[in-house]
């Protein structure tokens, strides 16, 4: 059986892009592949480290999240970075072998450097790229789904892990492949991608009032259509692009039918989509809150899973060793 890892930063609540994009993906997977989903606290830090009291608690969401949203602990290796302490280890190593060139010119090292407002000028930052290659390779995982944003971190991935093999004359580590996370991205309320920055999201423990609030006040319809007598085209709407994702075909074909003719209005269907958008978060913002209650559970969960995971990680790690003629542990 191959072998899939990812991997999902802690930085507060997960949002329907998130859910849609990923984490749906990561459920169907753990049936047909041997799964690792990790949360990267020790990513966090490389840009959080000033801040680092908002970390455990996001670990707790993203923990409650999964399994509410059906990964199942016995199917796929559920845990954080930091409880396998071998991913900092194979990180050192590899950092010995990245020449600096290959980290500099990484496209969001520069562009995140300039933009951002947090101090990102340290050593742990520059390495974001190789500690997520000691992540992925430490697994030898094919597979690595992620959004595309991520994809020079994976082909940075393969360059050091290739690099690592004809050096020390050993194939310890395969090559990857991205799985890439479908366009069928969420667009945000605002129409540009859902992100955290752009706050323009709608979250998996927003609540019903919430959700109609945020259809109704925040999202953007066809904006030629200033009055409800003017017809509108749902082609050009961020309020259709989500009832795509989320209603019935029959819905969708009503919409069309009725938009161009101003048979129906943008109040009433956007009201309609809230319904739907909450049909689908509900249930799981219910069993979210319910694991987000019972703490050490969650802990046990991570738990179970650091201890697979260290397991495999332990194994590639001597075989690392010995290929670098170092010391046995
Ligand atoms: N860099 C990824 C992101 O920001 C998170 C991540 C860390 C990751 N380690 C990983 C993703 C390993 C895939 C594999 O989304
Ligand atoms: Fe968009 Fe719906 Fe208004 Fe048509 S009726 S413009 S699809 S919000």
């Amino acid at each position: 059986m191959q072998t899939v890892l990812s991997g999902v930063q802690p930085s507060g609540s997960l949002h329907l892009g998130n859910l849609v994009g990923a984490i749906e993906n990561y459920v169907k997977l753990q049936e047909q592949y041997n799964t690792y989903y990790m949360i990267a606290d020790w990513h966090a830090l490389t840009s959080r480290f000033d801040v680092t009291e908002s970390i455990l608690p996001a670990i707790y969401e993203v923990t409650a999240t999964f399994l509410a949203a059906g990964l199942d602990p016995e199917k796929s290796a559920l845990f954080s970075q930091s409880q396998v302490k071998e991913h900092a280890e194979l990180h050192l190593l590899f950092s010995m072998v990245t020449p600096i060139s290959w980290v500099e010119r990484v496209p969001t090292y520069k562009e995140k450097l300039q933009n951002a407002s947090a101090d990102l000028g340290s050593y742990g930052f520059l390495g974001y790229p190789i500690l997520q290659a000691a992540d992925i390779l430490i697994y030898k995982a094919h597979k690595v789904p992620v959004g595309e944003d991520q994809l020079f971190h994976l082909e940075l991935t393969r360059e050091i892990g290739r690099r690592f093999n004809f050096l020390y004359q050993k194939e310890v580590f395969p090559d990857c492949q991205a799985v890439l996370t479908q366009a069928a991205k969420v667009p945000g309320l605002d129409g540009r991608k859902m992100s955290k920055t752009y706050d323009n999201g709608i979250y998996l423990r927003d609540t019903p009032e919430q959700i109609l609030q945020k259809c109704t006040r925040q999202m953007a319809s066809d904006t030629a259509r200033l009055r409800k007598s003017d017809p509108g085209n749902p082609e050009v709407c961020n309020v259709y692009s989500f009832h795509k994702l989320f209603s019935t075909q029959e819905d969708l074909a009503e919409i069309t039918e009725q938009c161009p003719k101003a048979g129906i209005g943008c109040f009433d269907c956007k009201k309609r989509l809230a319904e739907k958008v909450t049909e689908r978060v509900e249930p799981l913002r219910t069993r979210i809150e319910g694991h987000l209650a019972n703490v050490p559970h969650l802990e046990a969960v991570l738990q179970k899973g650091a201890e697979q995971a260290r397991t495999v990680a332990c194994t590639t790690m001597a075989e690392v060793r010995d290929a670098m003629k170092l010391l046995s542990y």
